[in-house]
């Protein structure tokens, strides 16, 4: 089983802290979304993963248009890291792939260090995240898709 993860982390490399693990412990494989064009070969995966940061309620637009690019029949998870884990934030980017007639398997988000707007002044938030906890569970999830 071949993963690769498209992921863009700019905020504080939250999301990519996630993917490291991910990468580390199922050996999966990590681009970042800037660099996928069209002569990307989404052929040589078995399993897409897309993985950003929120910002205003969706993932980061580098992701997006990545997903904007997937061949039908793909099989496509999702994982985030946002301030508030309290809402699947991965709904749009599931319809974009969805109505390329990509295969959703599923999302994982968790929390991540956030310092956006008058945050920064009271040092951020989840300053401590993701936790360990929340990394395993991320590797869980992947395990359980590769399964
Ligand atoms: C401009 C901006 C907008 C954000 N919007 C949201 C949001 O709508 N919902 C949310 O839960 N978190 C939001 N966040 C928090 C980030 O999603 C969170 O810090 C995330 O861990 C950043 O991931 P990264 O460090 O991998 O880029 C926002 C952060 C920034 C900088």
């Amino acid at each position: 089983m071949k993963t690769v993860i498209i992921y863009e982390s700019k905020h504080h490399g939250s999301t990519k802290k996630v993917c490291d693990r991910i990468a580390e412990e199922c050996g999966a494989v990590l681009i970042e979304a800037g660099s996928i064009d069209e002569d990307f070969n989404w052929k040589d995966y078995d399993l897409i993963g897309f993985a950003s940061g929120i910002a205003y309620s969706n993932f980061y637009d580098g992701v997006n248009k990545a997903a904007q690019m997937i061949p039908e029949g793909s099989k496509v998870f999702f994982i985030y890291t946002c301030a508030k884990n309290d809402k699947d934030f991965s709904a749009g980017i599931k319809k974009t792939a969805a109505d390329r007639g990509a295969v959703c398997l599923g999302s994982y988000g968790c929390r991540g260090y956030n310092t956006y707007g008058p945050l920064k002044l009271i040092g951020g938030m989840n300053k401590n995240n993701p936790n360990e906890d929340e990394l395993k569970a991320a590797v869980e999830f992947v395990r359980k898709l590769e399964a």
